[in-house]
């Protein structure tokens, strides 16, 4: 797939942007902090719904304004389709598929697929395991956008889970200081255990899958990269294994859900199931204790090996950054096995690698359907990444021609409240505003129900 047009209205520092993209590879150059990825942040929000940036929605509304809408037109084979978000931070956001009433933000998931290469995954490998869990869970949601909705159960349980257990917690410490409090009801945490042992079970079971399916991609990926410098281990610790095993229950020291090689079978949902059921029961007078949940998925680590070698703690900066791109590259040729081509978004890349894995980078991703890449040093681009370029400057994005003959339409206005109508291009897009619906260039053409 690939997107034909984004419209962007008081997202970052754009107060109005209209991009015509197309197929091949779209380089957008420009000095530091003009805007470059503000622009790709955007195709990978329609895809995640959530920014590679930061974890909150708050910093992608144009300061000043009150919220943002994100807008592409997108084309998989002869299918056409618009896909609309809008960003209210504090409160619910909307989204709109083909002109359509309001749908879920989620629903809309899975009609852009994007796989995002930023400087910000060296935090996979080097950050906390919450980096790792929102990788799985994002890729997971990428390939089945169902699961965006068995994550959100799954949060919710544990939301309301935590909430129990924390007043069973607070109500333990002040009733053992007043001498009474034995006895607090905790018999709704037993309905509580078996929502949560449920959707996290499912979670589990979608998320050792993936890691199996990760494992030989990833490493492969690397040796492309890297040639001789793995192999590359993908280990899933789940905390339904590291909890005491219930009694009758054969430590297994954590050896069947963890998935070395990706040969190993993912146990059966009822396994799992179970697992996580006597886990939870054996945690149960620890988190009480505590006062929050202490097994499921939420508290799971994917552990990676570089050799012998845990990689976090370990490796080196470079190989720490070909391998968090290694892991970008398997999940590209996950996503492409099984449906529609993702676009390719390589935000500022380059410049973190030395010139031979530049160049082997460059090489794998060249033939994707749609390659956009932001680099502030043109020179910096392998010339396999030749295409349509875009200079951005000042908050304006200019189509500044094509290495291959045609040419891009860019209009966008800054924060700061200049309008561009793109200099160079063969064809300046209009600069007058328009109400997203009456935008003509995204609204013609065949547009199928989704
Ligand atoms: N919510 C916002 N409102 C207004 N301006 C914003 C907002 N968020 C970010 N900006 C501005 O956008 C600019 C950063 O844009 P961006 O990150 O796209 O830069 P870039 O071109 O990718 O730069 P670099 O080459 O350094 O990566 C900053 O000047 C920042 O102040
Ligand atoms: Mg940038």
């Amino acid at each position: 797939m690939h997107v034909t047009h984004l419209s962007l209205a008081d997202f970052r520092s754009y107060r109005r942007a209209e991009i015509e993209l197309g197929p091949g590879v779209t380089v957008f150059v420009g000095p530091n902090g003009q805007g470059k990825t503000n622009l790709v942040e955007a195709v990978g929000y329609l895809a995640t719904l959530g920014s590679h940036r930061v974890a909150s929605d708050g910093p992608l509304v144009r300061s000043g304004a009150e919220r943002a809408v994100v807008r592409a037109a997108v084309v998989e084979g002869e299918r056409q389709q618009l896909v609309e978000l809008e960003l209210n931070p504090g409160r619910a956001n909307r989204a709109r598929i083909n002109r359509s009433t309001q749908v879920r933000p989620r629903d809309a998931l899975g009609i852009v697929r994007t796989v995002l290469f930023a400087p910000e995954d060296l935090s996979l490998v080097k950050g906390d395991p919450g980096e790792r869990r929102r990788f799985l869970d994002e890729l997971l949601t990428a390939l089945a956008p169902r699961l965006a909705g068995v994550r959100a159960d799954y949060d919710r349980v544990l939301k309301q889970r935590n909430t129990l257990l924390k007043s069973a917690a607070m109500a333990r410490r002040h009733g053992s200081r007043s001498g009474g409090g034995r006895g607090v009801d905790l018999s709704t945490l037993d309905v509580w255990d078996q929502h949560l042992a449920r959707t996290g079970a499912e979670l589990l079971a979608r998320r050792l899958e993936l890691v199996a399916a990760l494992q030989p991609l990833a490493d492969e990926a690397y040796e492309q990269l890297a040639p001789g410098g793995g192999p590359v281990g993908l280990e899933y610790r789940s905390t339904a294994d590291a909890a005491e095993p219930a009694e009758g229950d054969a430590p297994e020291a954590g050896a069947v859900d963890s998935v070395p090689g990706g040969g190993a079978e993912v146990p059966s949902a009822q396994v799992l199931l179970d697992r996580l059921t006597a886990a939870l029961g054996a945690a149960r007078p620890r988190e009480v204790e505590r006062g929050v949940t202490l097994v499921g998925p939420h508290r799971d680590e994917l552990l990676l090996r570089l050799g012998a070698l845990p990689a976090k703690g370990y490796a080196s900066h470079g190989e720490s950054w070909s391998l968090a791109l290694a892991l970008r590259l398997a999940s590209y040729a996950l996503l492409r096995q099984d449906g529609p081509e993702p676009v390719l978004v390589l935000d500022d890349v380059f410049a973190e690698l030395d010139a031979r894995r530049r160049e082997r980078l460059a090489g794998l991703v060249a033939p994707g359907e749609q390659v956009l890449v932001t680099a502030a040093v043109a020179e910096d681009v392998p010339a396999v990444l030749a295409g349509r370029r875009f200079e951005v400057a000042d908050g304006r994005v200019a189509a500044a021609g094509d290495d291959r003959g045609g040419g891009g339409r860019a209009a966008a206005e800054s924060a700061s409240g200049r309008a561009d109508a793109g200099g160079a291009a063969p064809h300046p897009a209009s600069p007058q505003r328009k109400e997203p619906d009456e935008d003509p260039r995204t609204g013609d053409g065949p547009v199928h129900g989704g």
